[in-house]
């Protein structure tokens, strides 16, 4: 294989204990501000999009690319939304975060839809929240979803991302990091940077109510995870990650991400549809 991302060594990893209810399986690059194991850092990420997106308790949340469902356990444990909606368009993941569900007796409260984000399946004006944690960029296209995500929302209704995007605007063109983003289901069309990112946002109708840039606190985190995944057969909790301020101030990794993808920035975004 020419390339593989932490996303994949991890997915690698998960493979004896997708059915292991007492494991967590996250599947984002983690916040390294504080932790230095993965689901802490996977957590600390889910909770900074969630204050962001203002997530209250008895909201209908809708968590767009839900991965096995690990966000939605965690914001309904500590936010106690009402129902939360989860879509996912992994056949696999589906069915291992359905089964996951089941067992932990949360069916009746978070439900998990086979389908592609950039066509939620619930009517206008319905949901209080939508959340898209780490996984917009691979949406075909992300603007498609933001309009989409625009329509099921009440008005008032928020809307949390966190997001990978290439730093600048000129993206890396070259044939190899065309067929790297291929390989990792990345669109063309999403290959731009925060700024038009922004305008996109206020162009479907959204008031941008904050946006951040986490690249050094994620990215070095993540390159320290896949360099010890790649080197040993551990699970992801069980890699303990130290990094220096130093190597979160030159953003270690990430000349890597953008010799192979493109990408190069990690956005988190919230923005609030007008209330008329
Ligand atoms: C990097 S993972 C993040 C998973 C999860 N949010 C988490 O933090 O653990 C991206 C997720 O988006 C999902 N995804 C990718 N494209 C999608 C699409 N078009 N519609 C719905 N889900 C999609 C993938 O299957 C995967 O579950």
């Amino acid at each position: 294989m020419l390339f593989k991302s932490p996303g994949q060594y991890i997915l690698d990893r998960y493979r004896n204990v997708f059915f292991d209810p007492k494991k967590e399986l996250w599947l984002n690059l983690g916040l390294w501000k504080s932790a230095s194991r993965y689901s802490i850092a996977c957590a600390d990420l889910a909770k900074q999009v969630a204050e962001m997106a203002d997530l209250a308790r008895g909201d209908i949340l809708v968590d767009a690319g839900c991965g096995f469902c690990e966000p939605a356990r965690f914001w309904l444990r500590h936010w106690e939304p009402a129902s939360i909606i989860c879509l996912n368009n992994n056949r696999f993941q589906v069915g291992v975060a359905r089964w996951r569900l089941a067992e932990a007796q949360l069916g009746n409260r978070i439900c998990i839809v086979e389908c592609d984000a950039v066509r939620i399946p619930l009517r206008d004006r319905s949901a209080d929240c939508v959340i898209a944690l780490e996984s917009a960029f691979h949406f075909n296209t992300r603007e498609a979803f933001l309009r989409d995500a625009y329509r099921v929302l009440k008005p008032g209704g928020m809307l949390g991302m966190a997001d990978l995007l290439p730093l600048s605007a000129a993206t890396n063109q070259d044939e190899h990091s065309r067929m790297i983003r291929r390989h990792g289901k990345i669109p063309e069309e999403n290959m731009y940077d925060r700024f038009r990112l922004e305008r996109i946002v206020k162009d479907v109708g959204y008031c941008l109510v904050s946006m951040v840039s986490l690249r050094q606190e994620v990215f070095p985190g993540a390159a320290k995870l896949a360099k010890l995944l790649g080197a040993n057969l551990l699970l992801p909790d069980d890699c303990v990650i130290g990094l220096t301020d130093a190597e979160k101030r030159t953003c270690l990794g990430v000349e890597w991400w953008e010799r192979t993808s493109g990408i190069g920035d990690f956005v988190l975004l919230a923005a609030r549809k007008p209330e008329c």
